[in-house]
Formats: C-alpha cells, sequence, structure tokens
C-alpha cells in the first residue's frame, strides 16, 4: 500500500518582522477567522499567549517556560528576534480511521525567542490555528550554546476565562483507571480526596493536580478540551490546578530520580492542544490531535487490519469461572518445571477451551480469539515487583501452542496474543525480539500488552519519558515483525497511532474490566467519548449481554448499562479492534442481538456527530469503510431520554433498510437491563427517528441496502 497522499493545497509562508520591538504582540486568526490568537512578552520577556473564540476569552494572558536543572531557566529575559506565519491546507489518508480522508488545515506562527543574556541561548515557539483550536510547542534547535539539558519543570499556563465545569480524573504518574467527578473548577480541592480511589499500582500527584484529556464547560455554552499530541521522548503532561483563580498548570510526571525530562538540542516538546467549540459534537468531530503527529514512514501497511475479537477474559472477571493461573501454588519461578505443579482445575486458557472458543468465532466471523493465561507465570504476576513473571514464550502444560494454531488455521481464525508484562518493562525489552519471533513462527500478527503494577526500572513511572520510549520502541520493533499492538496500562494516547498505525488500541483508561469491580457510572462511557478517547482508540471490551452479575456470583455486581448500550458502544466508542466480550453462551441467548456485534463495521469512510453533551449522551452515525452500509450508536447516562436520529447522512434518493435495536419501554439498566425491540424501517435520507432510550440505556441501528422485493411490508420511517 501507497504512503499516504499528501496534496498541500496552499501554502503561504511571511517573516513578519526581525527584532521585533519590546511589547510587540503577534496575532493570528484560524483559517475561518473564529479563533484568535495573541502572543506578546511581558516585561520580564516571559512569553505570554492568549486566545478567543467568536470574540469570547477562552484562554487568559497565560505564561510559557520552561524550568531546568542546574542551568538559568527558560522562563524569562526573552527577546523576539524573529517571527514567521504560514497556511497549510491538506489532506491525507489514514491506515484506519472515523474517515478515510482528513483534513488538515491550520495557521502557523514560529517566533525565536532569544535569551540574550545568555549568549543568545535560543528556543522557537510554534502555534497552529486550527478551525476547531490551538496547539503550540517547544523547539530546541541545535546552538552553540546549548546542548543537552534536564527538565525540571514545564510551565505552560491555562488561565481559564471563568470556574468552568470540568469532568476530570486526580493527577496520578501510573493510572488513569479512576472514574470521572464532575465539578466547578474551584470545587477540585474538596472533591480530590473522594476522587482518589484505590487502584493497584497508583501514585497520585501531592499537589493537586488532574490529568488530561480533561473536558471543560463554560456557562456560557463554550466546550474546551486541554490534552497535548504526539507525545514521544518526553514526559507526559498533567495538570496542577490553581483552583482559586482558575488556572491549569503543566506539570511533567518525573522519573526515578524526580527529573522531568532529558533533552539533547535538535528536539521539541510535544504538542498541546486546547480544542474548543459552542457546540460539543464539534469536539468529538475534531482531528486536530491526529493531524499534529507525523505522517508514518512504514512503507507497507497492508499487513495493518482493523479487528474484531473474542477472547479468553471476560471469564477471569466473573465469579466462580475461570483463573488465568493453573497452579495452586502462589510462589513459582520460569525456571520451575510447571507441569509439577498442582492444578487448580480452573485454568482458563487449555487447548480444549480455546478451541471452543475458535469454533465459536469461526461460526460467527469473528477475526481473533484473544487467549490470555495461557504461558507461564500466572501463579504470582501480581503485586511482588518481580523482574521476571513471564517469558512470553512458555505455555502451560495444558496449552498445546501448536494443536490450538493449527486448529485455529484450519478455521480461519487468528489467535491474539497475551504478554502482560507485570510492568517489568526490562524483561519484556530483554526479550521483545524472541517474543516476536515466537509470534511470527504460529503466525500470531496482533498482541495484547499490559502492564499492571510498579514499573521497573523501579521508580520509573507508566507516564514518565522512560516509559513513553518504551511504549514506542515496542510498537516501532513491533512493525519490523507486522505485528499489531493494544496496549492496557500504556501512557494515555495523543495520537500517535498515526505515526505507528500498528499500534491499533490502548486501554489507558477505566474499561468494562471494572464493571466486575465496583462498576462504572452510566455516565461514564459519555464522558470518556470526550476525554480519553480524544487521544485515540481505545480496547473499552463491550458486548456485554449478561450485565447482572450476581447471576455468577459476583455479589450484587451489575453493568451498569442495557444490553442495548452495548450494542451502542460498537459505535460510540471508536476502535478498529473490537471485543465482543461476553461469554459465548450469553450471546448464544440472545442471537439476534447479537447479530448487530456480528453485522457492524470495525473501519469506516466517514462519520457523523448527530448528538452529543459531555457526561449525558453520545449519538454517532457512521459509514463502513467501502460498503454501503451504516451504523448509528447511541448511549445516554442514568437518565432516560429520547434521541433524534437525522438520517440525512445517507446518499440522497436511495431507500435502505434499518434494523433498530432499542431499549423496552420498561428497560432500565438497574432494573430491566435485557429488555429490547428490534425492528425493521425503510428509511432515506429525509426520514428522521425519535427514539426512547432507557435510563443507562442506549440505541444500535445497522442500515443496508435492500431491493424492492426486501422492503415489501416494512413501514417507512
Ligand atoms: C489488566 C487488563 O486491562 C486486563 O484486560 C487484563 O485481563 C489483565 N490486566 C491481565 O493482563
Ligand atoms: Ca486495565
Amino acid at each position: 500500500m501507497p504512503l499516504p497522499t499528501y496534496q498541500i493545497k496552499f501554502l503561504f509562508v511571511a517573516i513578519l518582522c526581525i527584532y521585533c520591538q519590546l511589547g510587540f504582540s503577534q496575532e493570528l486568526t484560524s483559517p475561518d477567522g473564529n479563533f484568535e490568537l495573541k502572543v506578546s512578552l511581558t516585561t520580564n520577556g516571559t512569553p505570554q499567549y492568549q486566545l478567543s473564540y467568536k470574540g469570547k476569552k477562552v484562554i487568559e494572558p497565560s505564561l510559557l517556560g520552561l524550568q531546568l536543572k542546574n542551568a538559568p531557566s527558560m522562563r524569562e529575559g526573552f527577546t523576539i528576534e524573529e517571527t514567521s506565519t504560514s497556511v497549510v491546507d491538506e489532506t491525507w489518508n489514514p491506515v484506519w480511521g472515523k474517515q478515510k480522508t482528513v483534513r488538515n488545515h491550520y495557521k502557523e506562527l514560529v517566533m525565536k525567542l532569544v535569551q540574550s543574556d545568555l549568549d543568545s541561548r535560543y528556543i522557537r515557539l510554534r502555534f497552529r490555528l486550527f478551525n476547531d483550536g490551538l496547539a503550540f510547542r517547544y523547539e530546541f534547535p541545535k546552538q552553540p550554546k546549548l546542548n543537552y539539558f534536564v527538565i525540571e519543570e514545564e510551565y505552560s499556563e491555562f488561565a481559564l476565562a471563568g470556574d468552568h465545569k470540568i469532568f476530570w480524573i486526580p493527577g496520578d504518574y501510573d493510572t488513569h483507571e479512576y472514574a470521572y467527578t464532575t465539578s466547578k473548577i474551584s470545587e477540585i480541592p474538596e472533591k480530590m480526596e473522594e476522587a482518589t480511589i484505590y487502584i493497584n499500582a497508583q501514585t497520585p500527584i501531592e499537589s493537586l493536580a488532574v490529568q488530561t484529556p480533561s473536558m471543560m464547560k463554560t456557562e456560557d455554552g463554550l466546550y474546551i478540551n486541554i490534552h497535548e499530541a504526539a507525545l514521544q521522548n518526553y514526559a507526559a503532561m498533567e495538570l496542577n490546578v490553581d483552583a482559586k483563580n482558575q488556572v491549569l498548570r503543566s506539570h511533567l510526571v518525573p522519573d526515578a530520580v524526580g527529573n522531568k525530562g532529558y533533552m539533547q538540542t535538535n528536539t521539541h516538546s510535544p504538542w498541546r492542544t486546547i480544542i474548543v467549540s459552542d457546540d460539543a459534537r464539534a469536539i468529538l468531530a475534531s482531528h486536530m490531535i491526529i493531524n499534529l503527529n507525523e505522517p508514518t514512514d512504514y512503507e507497507d501497511t497492508s499487513w495493518i487490519k482493523p479487528t474484531k475479537y473474542i477472547g479468553v477474559w471476560w471469564e477471569y472477571f466473573v465469579e466462580g469461572k475461570s483463573t488465568w493461573a493453573y497452579g495452586k501454588e502462589t510462589n513459582v519461578k520460569l525456571e520451575d518445571d510447571f507441569s509439577q505443579l498442582t492444578p487448580n482445575g480452573r485454568h482458563g486458557a487449555t487447548t480444549t477451551h480455546v478451541k471452543e472458543y475458535v469454533d465459536f468465532a469461526a461460526e460467527h466471523g469473528f477475526d481473533a480469539v484473544l487467549v490470555e493465561g495461557w504461558n507461564i507465570g500466572w501463579e504470582d504476576w501480581i503485586g511482588n515487583w518481580k523482574e521476571n513473571v513471564f517469558d512470553f514464550t512458555t505455555p502451560y502444560p495444558d496449552f498445546d501452542v501448536e494443536e490450538v494454531t493449527n486448529y485455529a488455521r484450519s478455521k480461519g481464525v487468528k489467535i491474539m496474543m497475551h504478554h502482560e508484562t507485570s510492568a517489568s518493562a526490562t524483561n519484556y525489552e530483554r526479550r521483545l525480539d524472541r517474543a516476536f519471533e515466537f509470534m511470527n513462527e504460529h503466525g500470531y500478527t496482533s498482541v495484547k500488552t499490559g502492564y499492571v503494577g510498579q514499573i521497573i526500572p523501579r521508580g520509573e513511572h507508566h507516564d514518565g519519558q522512560w516509559m513513553v520510549n518504551h511504549f514506542s520502541h515496542v510498537a516501532k520493533r513491533a512493525a519490523d515483525y507486522q505485528i499489531m499492538i493494544n496496549s492496557h496500562e500504556a501512557v494515555r494516547p495523543t495520537g500517535l497511532h498515526r505515526t505507528y498505525p500498528n499500534w491499533i488500541a490502548q486501554e489507558s483508561a477505566r474499561g468494562t474490566e471494572f464493571e466486575a469491580m465496583g462498576g462504572l457510572a452510566p455516565e461514564h462511557a459519555s464522558i470518556l467519548a470526550f476525554t480519553r478517547l480524544i487521544g485515540g482508540p481505545m480496547d473499552y471490551t463491550p458486548g456485554i449481554f449478561q450485565t447482572d452479575l450476581s447471576y455468577y456470583g459476583n455479589n450484587n455486581q451489575r453493568v451498569n448499562t442495557t444490553l442495548v448500550k452495548q450494542l451502542a458502544y460498537y459505535v460510540t466508542m471508536y476502535s478498529p479492534l473490537q471485543m465482543a466480550a461476553d461469554l459465548p453462551e450469553n450471546y448464544q441467548r440472545f442471537p439476534d442481538a447479537f447479530q448487530f456485534i456480528k453485522d457492524v463495521a470495525v473501519d469506516w469512510d466517514n462519520s457523523w456527530y448527530l448528538e452529543a453533551e459531555p457526561g449525558d449522551y453520545v449519538t454517532i452515525a457512521r459509514k463502513a469503510k467501502g460498503k454501503n452500509e451504516w451504523f448509528v450508536g447511541s448511549m445516554t447516562d442514568e437518565n432516560s431520554r429520547t434521541a433524534i436520529v437525522d438520517f440525512s447522512f445517507l446518499p440522497k434518493g436511495e431507500n435502505y433498510i434499518a434494523t433498530v435495536y432499542a431499549d423496552g419501554k420498561e428497560a432500565s439498566f438497574d432494573k430491566n437491563p435485557q429488555s429490547y425491540t428490534i425492528q425493521q424501517f425503510v428509511v432515506t435520507h429525509k426520514s428522521k427517528l425519535k427514539q426512547f432510550i432507557a435510563r443507562g440505556g442506549g440505541l444500535a441501528i445497522s442500515i443496508k441496502e435492500a431491493t424492492k422485493t426486501d422492503r415489501k411490508g416494512l413501514k417507512k420511517l
């Protein structure tokens, strides 16, 4: 497959001033004129910027700069030596995505800032103003008086223009698996303790902080999302909160000795992004983050395939079913003879059981079966900060890799590899090539990785520079072996899937597994759409039909959605990798609803954002890639509502058949989650559907081409 094509429609560069005056303010407007950016220097020579949207203040004057370790700071004493602007308008085609064509259209301002008292040490500030928001980054060009430096802290401010509503999780160096709190910015201090729930291997930030993507809504209806793009060779950015003045300030994740970044000139920071709109749907539709990432340099991407999969997985979370571990012992070493362990009798990944999953996948058209717990070491994988928990190549005695692989191949199903690293990144890096070779030898083309626990090298954090480099390294190395990566517990995404399109999905948030460990609030997914998913696709693992988990013996546990909302997720929770996470036996109980999961696409030509409000509801329509099939998903929070689906996204003049999967009249996530109806209608681009959605419920629609005979007897919407 050829590299994405670029058509630079218009590129204009202007040098605006050289040795600009002090007090000089540089202004830039977005291509559509809605945004206005002003950049200037304070009297101390500190760079500052401000941003407005349609005349409303979004960011009040906010300072920029960096504190270096054992070196003069990059926070003041600057003069502006040169500024230039340019315009770019191009389109490109992602390997996979929400749309087959993405437009990248912005105006850019670059400033050279010189510290003349420091031997003319200089940096560049690069601002890009899109029609959906602002991005900026620090650049450190190669120069005589600056080679290597260590970042003590980055001081990028986001001074907000009011005490906005904010959807937030506590700042943490190691995990994003928190539940969201919605409050005013000024209320964050009083709510922080309650929000900082227990999570395995967490490191909450002591100075008041929240994580990005951070979603806000102003009193006069502006939506503001702050995040970062293209996070490479740098620590992730968290945001310290000055609750009184509503200022957010960058706080980088430190390394084991407290430093925040090791830099060598001819480099730059990631982009700091502020997506803004007065329409919540535009936040979901934004391509800013992915546009700010570098195009891939992979020559061949034909092996990267959006995937729908099932797996030996959910049975590890529901009571009484099975376990990752094979032996009863709880103290093992890789050198041990695992055939001598005492089988616990409940091992999930046995040859026979995995073959049952393969049969199910083949029968229902799934691409792959994820197998967790196939390899030795699970007896003491968690909580011991142990270096060599897994070797990624040795199966348990009751799992015959060759037999399973051959069986799956004969059925046209892929086995999806699982590499839980137990957060021992050093062990994983040492064994990585052998592990990928093993996958190549067996024809495994995708792997789910995991980083549960405290990181090794000890003292490093999941979101620090060291691990950021580890995750990119794994993605790049995997590409050498034509392997796709789905990473769990990895640093939250920043659009790097454009650069590494084989990094096909990530978890990096509180996903379905927590439905079996305390439950997710019904509003959770409609917040995630505006937060976690802004950075990239999530392996949310939807599709749970048996939502009341007391069915298995999990005391008072339930998945807080209706069955239909689980269907809606396949459209609303965008990912080119989608799991049908429930046990096959539950799909067999509801074959008509299961049909939607079988039909739904995982790669798209186009997407339309029909209704959206963070924390409340989201309705999205998408067209399957290369096919005349459309899918609609709508999800709501704990309140019922009426969704309005406008079918004007359909081509004019054609009649299609829409299959509508809706919550039953009496349905609700807590009382009656499995009540649903399935109805068929004829629809055209003029159709509109007003559809009841239950509390914690959803709506899913599949739309196909139809002949006259198919349409006979069906009601027209
Ligand atoms: C946490 C992951 O999120 C989950 O999906 C996986 O099953 C376990 N770790 C074990 O690797
Ligand atoms: Ca997890």
